[in-house]
């Protein structure tokens, strides 16, 4: 990957971006602007990548060891940031007066993520928005910016470069095979609410990271995604169709409406089991003493599934999740036989690093034929891990 540093303040954040991308494996070089070099120094690349940057277009030196229409040819991605409001308009315009334009102006606009960072008002000018637009037009992907404090302190609204973790998981994506283009995908994710009366329910703390992982990967893959999801505070990724439900019943019809034609139906939602037998209209007010709730079986999708599409040829490849807090493998293997799956991904929730919330996963992925596999990182990283998995069986 080529990294192109423009000259902004958060250039700083561009070292960590170069040491992960190292860490994580990427081949990188490294191409900074006349002004980013007045912000940090081709010397810090150079130590942080081990090879030497390219600065100077009109360098002979340079030129000869790494020509800049060679630069771009190699390039599989090639990351601006910080991508200055200034760099924005001269990319917009075809430049090619500096080492970073003259050789993105090589690169198709697909292959270019841009993390731009600048003053809010900046951002929001008429001329960058343009700029932005007709970028994103030609093929460019965006990865923030963030909104918080600018480096000027009074100043906080959209424009900061976002975090050197999540351009680094931008990357990825940029770089994520194109396996399952075309191809229509259901996800659900979060988890549902059974109502006592309009002011309670009852849920799990389920965040809807895992499905929202799930259904980002299966988008940078190419694939068609419906995301069904229950409540959550996290945003589900852009460039998904999302349906939002809230109970588990809702879940089952939105289900029903999106199923037709799915190649693969991956419920990471956690539905409810059961939900209270009746719903009050209104407030239930407080009684003196104990109380008994009567609860009732909400529909199990996923078996439904199993059972709808028991062996026919447009069977869905039919992959759940099982959080257990014990005997996690048996009893995963067991949901996969009885509720007729391909796949089960079972998770141990009483583990404090993985599972409800966590930014991480730890999984291990049973299939129908006997496999078994161990995963683990980010839910990013394991969503493609089970989209993998996924492709294989549609094979
Ligand atoms: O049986 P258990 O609830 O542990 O199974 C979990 C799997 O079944 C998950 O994939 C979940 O999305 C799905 N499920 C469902 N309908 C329910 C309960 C769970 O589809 N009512």
């Amino acid at each position: 990957m080529l990294l192109c540093v423009g000259g902004g303040i958060a250039a700083y954040k561009s070292c960590e971006v170069a040491r992960l991308c190292g860490k994580a494996g990427a081949e990188l070089r490294v191409a900074l602007t006349p002004a980013a070099q007045r912000f940090v120094t081709a010397l810090t690349f150079q130590a942080l990548t081990g090879r030497a940057a390219s600065t100077d277009l009109f360098d002979a030196q340079q030129e000869l060891a790494a020509g800049h229409i060679a630069l771009a040819d190699w390039a599989e991605v090639a990351v601006v940031a910080p991508a200055t409001a200034d760099l924005l308009a001269r990319l917009r315009a075809g430049s090619a007066d500096d080492v970073v334009t003259a050789t993105l102006l090589a690169v198709d606009p697909s292959r270019w993520l841009l993390a731009p960072a600048m003053n809010e008002r900046m951002w929001g000018s008429p001329a960058t928005v343009e700029n932005v637009r007709v970028l994103r037009e030609r093929g460019a992907r965006l990865v923030g910016p963030a909104t918080g404090e600018m480096a000027e302190r009074s100043h906080t609204g959209p424009g900061r470069m976002s975090e050197p973790p999540e351009i680094v998981e931008a990357i990825a994506a940029a770089l994520a095979p194109r396996d399952l283009a075309g191809v229509p995908v259901l996800v659900t994710a979060g988890p549902t609410r059974e109502a006592l009366d309009p002011v309670r329910f009852l849920s799990n703390p389920s965040s809807g990271r895992m499905g929202f992982a799930l259904a980002e990967a299966a988008r940078d893959r190419g694939a068609q995604v419906t995301l069904i999801a229950g409540p959550t505070e996290v945003a589900p990724p852009a460039g998904v169709r999302c349906v939002r439900i809230v109970s588990a019943q809702e879940m089952q019809e939105a289900i029903d409406d999106a199923l037709d034609g799915a190649r693969a139906v991956v419920m990471a939602a956690a539905v409810s089991d059961q939900r209270p037998a009746q719903a009050a209209p209104q407030k239930v007010k407080k009684k003196e003493g104990e109380e008994v709730l009567r609860l009732v079986r909400t529909p199990d999708i996923l078996a439904g599934l199993g059972a709808r599409y028991a062996a026919g040829a447009r069977r869905p490849v039919l992959v759940g999740f099982a959080a257990e807090t014990e005997k996690v493998e048996e009893h995963a293997r067991e949901k996969l036989e009885k509720k007729n799956l391909d796949l089960i991904v079972a998770n141990d929730v009483s583990a404090r690093d993985t599972g409800f919330g966590s930014g991480t996963n730890r999984v291990v992925v049973l299939d129908r034929d006997g496999g078994r596999a161990e995963l683990s990182g980010s839910k990013l990283a394991v969503a493609h891990a089970i989209w993998d998995r996924v492709r294989d069986r549609l094979r």
